[in-house]
């Protein structure tokens, strides 16, 4: 048995923090170019540097067949109309599929196939899994009034590829419209248009 395998770990429901794992957070300044409203992404800038996530991740087990895995709080808030999102990536090995579990809070997922451009927008809730294929861009957006907490599992040979989303970014996005979320594609918003 792998030495180093941890067969347990214990994480805070509220803060992701996974006891002897060190997390990542993300600020607003690491997400320039997710947002497509860049006015409001500036001048939300230039009033703070807000947390928008956290991941800890726990890669204990290695080589052909392990898996790791990673707790995410996505917190809640706006940027103009769109909600709070991870910066999203495509897995380096494209063929990684990976799982995510709702724990709380209330979300989307964005997926987007590589190949064909086609998005599918999923539910990301308490008690629901989300699938995502490999060759699937991911995203994750919160669109409730509280910290979105959920599980993401991923072989462990999957590695993290942000560059072809910091190119061209997402084709939908999750806006908000009378206090509800809505899906526009990112040309008809950037057009003036479904707002
Ligand atoms: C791992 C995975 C998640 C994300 C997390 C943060 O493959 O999909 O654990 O890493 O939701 O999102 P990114 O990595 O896009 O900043
Ligand atoms: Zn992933």
């Amino acid at each position: 048995m792998n030495p180093l395998l941890s067969h347990f770990t214990r994480f805070d429901p509220e803060t992701g923090i996974v006891e002897g794992v060190p997390g990542i957070s993300r600020r607003l300044a690491d997400l320039r170019g997710a947002f497509t409203d860049e006015d409001a992404y500036e001048a939300a800038l230039r009033r703070g540097n807000p947390v928008v996530y956290t991941v800890s991740s726990v890669s204990a087990g290695t080589g052909e067949g392990a898996l790791h895995y990673g707790i995410g709080v996505l917190y809640p808030g706006t940027i103009g109309q769109e909600y709070f999102l991870t910066k999203g990536h495509l897995h380096s090995w494209r063929a990684a599929a990976e799982v995510y579990v709702g724990l709380k809070g209330e979300g989307k997922m964005l997926l987007e196939d590589e190949a064909t451009g086609g998005s599918t927008i999923v539910d990301l809730l308490p008690n629901s899994a989300v699938y995502v294929p490999g060759h699937t861009a991911h995203r994750t957006v919160n669109v409730g009034a509280t910290p979105l907490v959920y599980i993401g599992v991923y072989p462990a040979e999957a590695g993290h590829e942000y560059r072809e989303i910091a190119k061209k970014n997402f084709r939908m996005m999750m806006i908000e419209v009378d206090g509800k979320p809505v899906a526009v594609k990112r040309e008809e918003y950037l057009k003036g248009g479904l707002v």
